[in-house]
């Protein structure tokens, strides 16, 4: 059981009000809050041991330099990777698979396939449609039910021995769909394809193995798992990383330069050109303590309650529809009402002081599934109450009144 009013005490934010009313946060699905043990950490950093990393040799950036690679090993202990040179920094996400996807430009060759989900953020298809476009690869897509579920039948349809690559969320940002990963990473290496998983959604809620995956690339942001902004990670098995190239050029990722030739740096710094967001990364290894002195399984457990209880109390609304409802999924509730357009009640339950987010959640292909403009998206965490469910459902049926 989590105690969470103690723990709504970590987070500053929770305590202010907007629009004169006292603040709930339900958008959570695009950036979790920061509890204090990471601002502190960030104040921390700016405060003591602000330097550049692993040039100097004076005590600050040596400070800085070992805060930076603690995070790292945090990184690698969190996702279970083998080595902490598997463990690419990254600005986050969708920085990740964009080295993912233009490492990959040598390796692949015109009429290769590549598959993806219905499912995605759109960073985890655009930069895969640029590949093709650099290629000439053919990009597959594994369609979506009704209920925001993945046709698996179809999926090893679309398997070949011309599939080279497969990627997928592993939580649907927009539906909350929680992917069947292990059986796509298993069937994807039986056809001999690497697999990049988008755990983007996933890790605010469940800590992934990524060896008991055999996944080959990981990616997440730090932001959603109660870290800051601008820091994420790149996990590569170290033989795909060792065999992508470079994405950046630059200071950092060499081992030696002259004018007629440059020869890299070894993992992870091939990868990492440049000065880093340094604060970002110690803070992120800070957020993660953070999470995990929470528990993992603490935070499901609380949080599927949560979502049961506030599908229950949102479904009493009449002409209130949910879209995404398998059964395998995360506290994430999609909705609309009847023709009311989403960004209209967003903007009035704003006025009640709650934060939801509307729109098409970077995922278009799937508003055209169901043929609608976006939802209304409420996502919880477990610093949320059940007792803020029930506001929003309040302002929710106020706004549908007003806007009848
Ligand atoms: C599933 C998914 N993938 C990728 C991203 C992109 O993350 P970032 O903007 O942190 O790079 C998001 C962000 O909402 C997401 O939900």
């Amino acid at each position: 059981m989590l105690d969470v009013q103690n723990i709504r005490e970590d987070f500053p934010i929770l305590k202010r009000q907007v629009n004169g009313k006292p603040l709930v946060y339900f958008d959570n699905a695009a950036t979790s809050q920061t509890p204090q043990t990471v601002i502190d950490a960030i104040v921390d950093y700016y405060s003591n041991y602000n330097a550049n990393i692993h040039r100097g040799v004076h005590t600050l950036s040596q400070e800085a330099t070992d805060a930076y690679e603690i995070a790292r090993k945090k990184v690698q202990e969190h996702f279970s990777a083998k080595h902490s040179h598997e463990i690419i920094l990254t600005s986050g996400t969708t920085h990740s698979i964009n080295i993912v996807a233009t490492g990959f430009t040598n390796l692949l060759s015109k009429g290769d396939e590549i598959i993806v989900s219905a499912l995605e953020h759109h960073s985890n298809i655009v930069p895969w449609q640029m590949l093709c476009e650099r290629t000439g690869a053919i990009l597959k897509v594994i369609p979506m039910n009704e209920e925001g579920e993945l046709l698996m039948d179809v999926y090893d349809q679309l398997l070949s021995n011309k599939t080279k690559l497969v990627f997928t969320n592993h939580i649907s940002n927009a539906l909350g769909t929680i992917n069947p990963i292990e059986e796509i990473i298993k069937k994807a290496h039986n056809a001999g394809a690497a697999v990049l998983i988008d755990g983007a959604q996933a890790c605010p809620h469940v800590k992934p193995d990524v060896q008991a995956l055999d996944v080959d690339f990981y990616v997440a942001s730090a932001h959603k798992l109660c870290g800051p902004t601008g820091v994420g990670l790149l996990y590569g098995k170290e033989e795909w990383l060792n065999k992508l190239p470079p994405y950046q050029g630059g200071g950092e990722m060499i081992d030696e330069v002259t004018f007629e030739k440059t020869t890299y740096a070894g993992l992870p710094h091939k990868f990492e050109a440049g000065t880093p967001n340094i604060c970002g990364g110690i803070a992120f290894g800070v957020a993660l303590d953070y999470m995990n002195s929470i528990g993992f399984d603490a935070i499901a457990a609380y949080e599927n309650e949560l979502l049961e209880y506030g599908t229950q109390k949102l479904l009493e609304i009449e002409g209130l529809k949910i879209y995404g409802t398998s059964k395998n999924k995360t506290s994430v509730i999609s909705f609309n009402i009847d023709h009311i357009h989403p960004y209209d009640i967003g903007s009035i339950i704003d006025k009640l002081g709650i934060a939801v987010r509307t729109g098409h959640h970077c995922a278009q292909p799937i508003m055209d599934f169901y043929k609608i403009p976006g939802t209304i998206r409420a996502s919880f965490s477990f610093y949320n109450t059940k007792e803020e469910i029930d506001s929003l459902v309040e302002a929710v049926k106020k706004a549908k009144m007003m806007l009848a």
